[in-house]
């Protein structure tokens, strides 16, 4: 299967059982599709908001860390206090080779996740609040587990916002005082040359409650 036909492949998966056997496949070739076939660019634009608004000390999840291609990147500009999580074992799996997480943690996102209260600094997850990934129930427990001042820093298609239950129940988190929108990043490609047509935009909220 080439890279096109597995990303669809991804995208039509009917549950989340599904869509978990699904990245275990493809997980030992995902940065190599990502970084070489596709030049992925979302993990980038990530890391720039957190220099923007996060310390080198924070304590962050990762939060559908896939292989650990954004986590890399933290690393190598000085965020060392990061935990990975996925659903997918297999992804977690190659998350761990990368030896930047001190913890890897197996949890869905839009379940209760297994952390205290006020646990993390910041959280980040790229690419998994997309169609048919994780729900926008769960912000509710991303901002449980995130401190107030700290950061949700996550990345969003725009049709997908405007089209889905998102843009209500971010609405509905911030008019009910539990986050701050803080930046809206700009648009940009994040598959360049595989999906030019896929734009993205990275948001950063943070936790006021
Ligand atoms: C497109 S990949 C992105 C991985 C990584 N953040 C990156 O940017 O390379 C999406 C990841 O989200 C995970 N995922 C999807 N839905 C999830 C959910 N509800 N809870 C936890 N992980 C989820 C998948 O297993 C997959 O590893």
């Amino acid at each position: 299967m080439n890279t096109e036909d597995r990303v669809q492949w991804i995208y039509s998966s009917q549950n989340n059982q599904e869509l978990i056997e699904r990245y275990s496949i493809w997980a030992k070739d995902y940065d190599q599709d990502l970084t070489d076939v596709f030049v992925y660019v979302s993990p980038q634009k990530a890391v720039e908001a957190f220099l923007k608004y996060v310390s080198q000390d924070a304590k962050i999840l990762d939060a559908g860390a896939g292989t650990g291609l954004v986590g890399q990147l933290l690393h190598q500009q000085g965020y060392h206090n990061l935990e990975a999580m996925d659903m997918s074992q297999g992804m977690l799996e190659e998350a761990g080779k990368k030896k930047v997480y001190t913890a890897l943690h197996q949890g869905i996102l839009g379940e209760p996740l297994d952390f205290s209260a006020d646990y993390f600094d910041a959280t980040v997850s790229i690419g998994v609040f997309t169609p048919g990934h994780a729900p926008s129930s769960a912000f509710d427990e991303l901002i449980r587990i995130t401190k107030p001042g700290g950061y949700i820093i996550f990345s969003m298609r725009p049709d997908f916002y405007e089209n889905s239950d998102f843009s209500e129940k971010q609405s509905a988190l911030a008019k009910s005082g539990q986050w701050e929108l803080v930046e809206i990043g700009e648009k940009f490609q994040c598959l360049p040359k595989g999906e030019p047509e896929i734009e993205l935009q990275i948001w950063v909220y943070q936790v006021v409650r």
